[in-house]
């Protein structure tokens, strides 16, 4: 089957585009509104940029109600965010970060993951998670205007806060991470189950 996406309504596209791209990271991404309200919510739009500087991005996409969610009028008001890797032990209340609350609730209350402070931005880390990134806001593209439009967000991770148990000279063990990425609708992936293909060396190809 071909598809011109412009014959189709925008839900439709998105359900092709979960079920393409998979497995996606989770950002589990923590902020602060402009009032101090505390807010977490996951965004598995969500990758790595470049490593110098080390640039990360997210997206957020537009509610049907066409409301933009809380985490991004939080990062347009304060400019910093943090994004915290979701560790398998705690899925469970990273899905209760998903509900739809509304801005004057506190998602760290409402899940019972324990918030604490960072160094450089005033977003608070999840204790829980293995690896949080302390990032200052770079710049915000928005796509689209209506529900399903997005916008990508993206920041300078100015602080690493890694696990020591996970650490090997710089190399994160994934078995200590335990990661879980997002499939479509409600399913996960495990990062268990792994294979290694070692790039191939000059002179190892046939034509080259
Ligand atoms: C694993 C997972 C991944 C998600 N990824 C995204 C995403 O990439 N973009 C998005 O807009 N919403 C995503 N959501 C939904 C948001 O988490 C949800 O709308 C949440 O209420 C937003 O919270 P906020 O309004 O406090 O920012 C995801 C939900 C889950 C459970």
């Amino acid at each position: 089957m071909t598809i011109d996406p412009k014959d189709y309504d925008y839900s439709n596209i998105y359900k092709l585009m979960i079920g393409s791209i998979v497995p996606r990271p989770i950002a589990f991404v923590s902020t602060v509104s402009r009032d101090g309200i505390r807010n977490l919510a996951p965004f598995s739009f969500f990758n790595g940029v470049c490593s110098n500087p080390p640039i990360v991005l997210f997206s957020t996409v537009i509610r049907k109600d066409g409301g933009h969610k809380d985490t991004l009028n939080n990062v347009e008001a304060t400019k910093e965010f943090v994004i915290n890797i979701v560790s398998e032990d705690f899925g469970e209340e990273m899905n209760i970060c998903s509900f739809d609350f509304p801005p004057d609730v506190d998602e760290f209350k409402e899940s019972g993951l324990t918030p604490i402070p960072s160094d450089l931005v005033k977003a608070p880390r999840v204790q829980e998670s293995r690896i949080q990134m302390e990032c200052k806001l770079v710049q915000i593209i928005h796509f689209g205007q209506g529900p399903g439009g997005g916008s990508t967000v993206f920041g300078e991770v100015v602080r690493f806060h890694i696990q020591d148990q996970l650490l090997d000279n710089f190399k994160i063990d994934p078995d200590k991470l335990q990661a879980i990425g997002r499939m479509g609708g409600p399913t996960y992936t495990r990062t268990m189950d792994r294979f290694d293909l070692v790039r191939p060396k000059a002179g190892e190809l046939k034509n080259v």
